[in-house]
C-alpha cells in the first residue's frame, strides 16, 4: 500500500512547478567585465559547493565585502512590472538605450516583473529623466520617483504575436512534492541533506532581489535621512535562508549620525542642530514610526505596514508585494547585524553545517517544533545555534568557539557595541579547517542523540566558549546570546516545546538507527532517511514501524504533504502583512 501510495507521488512530472520555471537564466545584452564572471563564481560556492568534508573551501569573501559589492550591485538596479505578453528582446533594446545592462531576470509575484542591473548607475537616472507618472483617471497619484517602474505597451500592434517567451525565475520553496521525490531519488543520507539544501537555500536571484528590495526602500528613508543604508540581516544574508524567508532589514543611522568630529584645521567644532528626547529607546520608536509612515503612504508595493514600536526591539512589518517578501525593518540593532556575520562565518567554514541546519529547521517544521507565529516554541535561530553548539562538540570539533575566533582578530576587526564586545575575525581564510571527516549521516544521528539526552535542566548551550556551562537561571532551554552574554535568546521556550523537543530528537535517533539496520538499499518506493524523518507520524509514536503498517499509505501520504506544505509556507504570512510579534533576548 505504502509502495503504491509514494509511487503516485513520483508520477508527477517534475516540471509541473507553474508557468515556465528555468534553472537561472543570466543574460548578458553588454558585458561589465569580471561582474558576471564574479556572480557565477559565487553561485557555484554557495550552490555547489555542498559535498561532504572540509577541506573543499574555497578562499572565501568576508561578510562585509559581500555586503558592500551586493549593495552596490542594488544600486544600479531596477524592478519594473511588465505586461504578460512582452517581447524580452525588443525590452532589453528599448532599456539599453540608457545604458549597457549587466544582466536580468524575470519572476512572477501579483504579475511578470523583471529585475534588470545596469552596469552603470548613470542609467538608472537616465530612465527615470526617460519615465512620466501616470493620470489614474479618478484617483489622484501621489508622485513619486522610485526604482520600481511598470513598462506598457505603447499601442496594440507593438504587441508581440507569439506568446510571451520570457523565462521566470522561481523565488517559491520547492513543492511537498518534489522535496519527496528529490529525497527518494537520493542516493544516500548525505546525499538527502545536500538535496534539501539544494532545493531550499536561497537563490541567486533571490538574493539580488533581497538586496534590491532593500536599496528601494533605502530610497524612501534617504529622504529624511541622507547617507542611511538599509541593510539586510538574519537569514537573507547569513547563508541559513530558506527560499520564503522573511526580509530583516536594518536601517543604519551611523553615516547620518556621524557620532565622532570630523577633524578640521581651526578654533571651531561645527556640529549639527538636533532635536533630543530621553532615550536611544524613543528616538528609535519616532525614526520608524515616520518611515513607517512613508513607506505606508508612499512607499510604492509596500502594503499592510505595522508599525511595532512596542516590542523589546521595535520594528516596521509590511509586505513588498512585488517581490513577495515579507519584511521586518528595525533599527538600532547593529547587534543582529553582527550575528548575522558570526553565522555567515560559521556557515561558510564546513559545507556539512548549512546541510545540516537546513535539514534540522525543515525537520523542525515538519513536527511543528517551530512556526511563523510567535510563541513557546524554538526559533529558527535558536536552532541554528544548537547545530553550531553541536559540532563545536564534535571530537575533533568541526567548528570552532566564539571565543577561538575572536584570539584571531586583528585591531580592524575590533567591535564594541553598547558596551558588547562582538570582536572576531572576519577573515575565514585564517581558520584551519577541521579535521573531522564525519559523514552528514553519522552527524544527523548523533545531533538527535546529543539533544535527547542533553542536560537541559542543569546545562547552557554556548557557542562562545564552545562547551556547555551551568544554567544561570530557570528557563527550561538556556542558549546564551553570543554577544549579550547576560540574555538568554530561547527564554520564550517553554517546557512542554522543549519536552515535544526532546521526544522528537529521541524518536529520530531511534528511526536512523533502526534504517541502518533494517534497510537493504535506500528505496524510491518509500520514504526513507531524511524523508522518514519527515513523517508526521514520528512524533505520536514510539513503534512507529508498526504504526507506519496499520495506517493506510494514502492516509499518511496526505499528512506528509499537509505537513510539508506547512513547512513551504514557513514564514509565508498573508500579503496584508498580519503576523504576530515575537520578543527578542
Ligand atoms: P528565519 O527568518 O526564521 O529564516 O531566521 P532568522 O535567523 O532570520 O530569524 P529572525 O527573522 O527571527 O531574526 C532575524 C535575526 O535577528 C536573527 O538572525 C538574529 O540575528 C536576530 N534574532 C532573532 N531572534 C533573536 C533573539 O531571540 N535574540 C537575539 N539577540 N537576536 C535574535
Ligand atoms: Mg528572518
Amino acid at each position: 500500500m505504502a509502495a503504491r501510495g509514494v509511487g503516485l507521488l513520483t508520477r508527477v512530472p517534475l516540471c509541473a512547478q507553474g508557468r515556465g520555471q528555468v534553472q537561472r537564466p543570466i543574460h548578458r545584452l553588454l558585458s561589465c567585465p569580471g561582474t558576471v564572471a564574479a556572480d557565477l563564481r559565487r553561485e557555484e560556492q554557495t550552490s555547489g559547493n555542498v559535498e561532504t568534508g572540509s577541506a573543499d573551501r574555497l578562499v572565501q569573501k568576508r561578510f562585509s565585502e559581500v555586503q558592500k559589492e551586493r549593495r552596490e550591485q542594488a544600486q544600479r538596479t531596477v524592478l519594473i512590472n511588465c505586461p504578460n505578453k512582452i517581447s524580452e528582446k525588443k525590452f532589453l533594446k528599448y532599456l539599453s538605450q540608457h545604458g549597457p545592462i549587466n544582466n536580468h531576470f524575470f519572476y512572477e509575484s501579483f504579475g511578470l516583473h523583471a529585475v534588470v542591473e545596469f552596469c552603470q548607475k548613470e542609467s538608472v537616472a537616465s530612465l527615470q529623466d526617460a519615465t512620466y507618472t501616470p493620470g489614474l483617471g479618478a484617483e489622484a497619484a501621489i508622485p513619486f520617483r522610485s526604482r520600481f517602474f511598470s513598462v506598457k505597451l505603447k499601442t496594440a500592434e507593438n504587441q508581440p504575436s507569439e506568446r510571451s517567451n520570457v523565462c521566470c525565475t522561481n523565488q517559491s520553496p520547492p513543492t511537498s512534492r518534489k522535496i519527496f521525490e528529490l529525497l527518494c531519488y537520493a542516493e544516500s543520507i548525505d546525499d538527502q541533506l545536500n538535496t534539501l539544501l539544494k532545493a531550499f537555500q536561497l537563490t541567486e536571484e533571490n538574493t539580488k532581489l533581497r538586496y534590491l528590495t532593500c536599496s528601494l526602500v533605502e530610497d524612501i528613508a534617504a529622504a529624511y535621512f541622507p547617507f542611511c543604508a538599509i541593510k539586510p540581516f538574519g537569514s537573507s544574508v547569513n547563508s541559513f535562508g530558506k527560499l520564503g524567508c522573511d526580509l530583516d532589514m536594518f536601517l543604519d543611522l551611523d553615516e547620518t549620525r556621524r557620532l565622532h568630529a570630523q577633524k578640521t584645521s581651526g578654533n571651531f567644532l561645527m556640529e549639527f542642530q538636533v532635536k533630543s528626547v530621553s532615550s536611544e529607546r524613543i528616538a528609535t520608536q519616532k525614526i520608524l514610526s515616520v518611515i513607517g509612515e512613508c513607506l505606508d503612504h508612499f512607499g510604492p508595493g509596500c502594503v499592510g505596514v505595522q508599525k511595532i514600536l512596542n516590542a523589546r526591539c521595535p520594528l516596521v512589518r509590511f509586505s513588498h508585494q512585488a517581490s513577495g517578501f515579507q519584511c521586518d525593518l528595525t533599527t538600532n540593532n547593529r547587534i543582529a547585524l553582527k550575528t548575522s556575520e558570526l553565522l555567515y562565518m560559521y556557515g561558510a567554514l564546513d559545507s556539512r553545517v548549512r546541510a545540516l541546519v537546513f535539514s534540522i529547521r525543515c525537520w523542525a517544521r515538519a513536527h511543528s517544533l517551530t512556526s511563523s507565529i510567535p510563541g513557546a516554541w524554538i526559533t529558527n535561530f535558536s536552532l541554528t545555534m544548537m547545530v553550531i553548539f553541536f559540532l563545536q562538540r564534535r571530537s575533533p570539533p568541526i567548528l570552532p568557539s566564539l571565543d577561538y575566533l575572536q584570539t584571531l582578530a586583528d585591531p580592524e576587526d575590533e567591535c564594541i557595541i553598547e558596551g558588547h564586545n562582538c570582536t572576531f575575525t572576519g577573515d575565514l581564510n585564517k581558520i584551519k579547517p577541521s579535521g573531522n571527516t564525519e559523514t552528514l549521516e553519522l552527524l544527523l544521528k548523533e545531533f538527535f542523540e546529543y539533544f535527547g539526552n542533553f542536560a537541559f535542566n542543569k546545562s547552557s548551550i554556548n557557542i562562545r566558549q564552545g562547551k556547555e556551562q551551568n544554567k544561570p537561571e530557570s528557563s527550561p532551554l538556556h542558549i546564551q546570546n553570543p554577544f549579550e552574554i547576560s540574555l538568554n535568546i530561547s527564554k520564550n521556550v517553554n517546557q512542554s516545546q522543549l519536552q515535544k523537543f526532546v521526544e522528537l530528537a529521541r524518536e529520530s535517533a531511534w528511526i536512523l538507527q533502526q534504517e541502518d539496520k533494517d534497510r537493504p538499499s535506500p528505496s524510491r518506493n518509500q520514504p526513507w532517511g531524511l524523508a522518514a524523518l519527515l513523517l508526521p507520524s514520528v512524533s505520536n509514536s514510539k513503534f512507529l514501524d508498526k504504526k507506519r503498517r496499520k495506517k493506510p499509505a494514502s492516509e499518511r501520504i496526505k499528512n506528509l504533504l499537509d505537513s510539508i506544505k506547512g513547512s513551504n509556507t514557513e514564514n509565508s504570512r498573508n500579503t496584508n502583512g498580519k503576523r504576530t510579534v515575537s520578543t527578542q533576548a
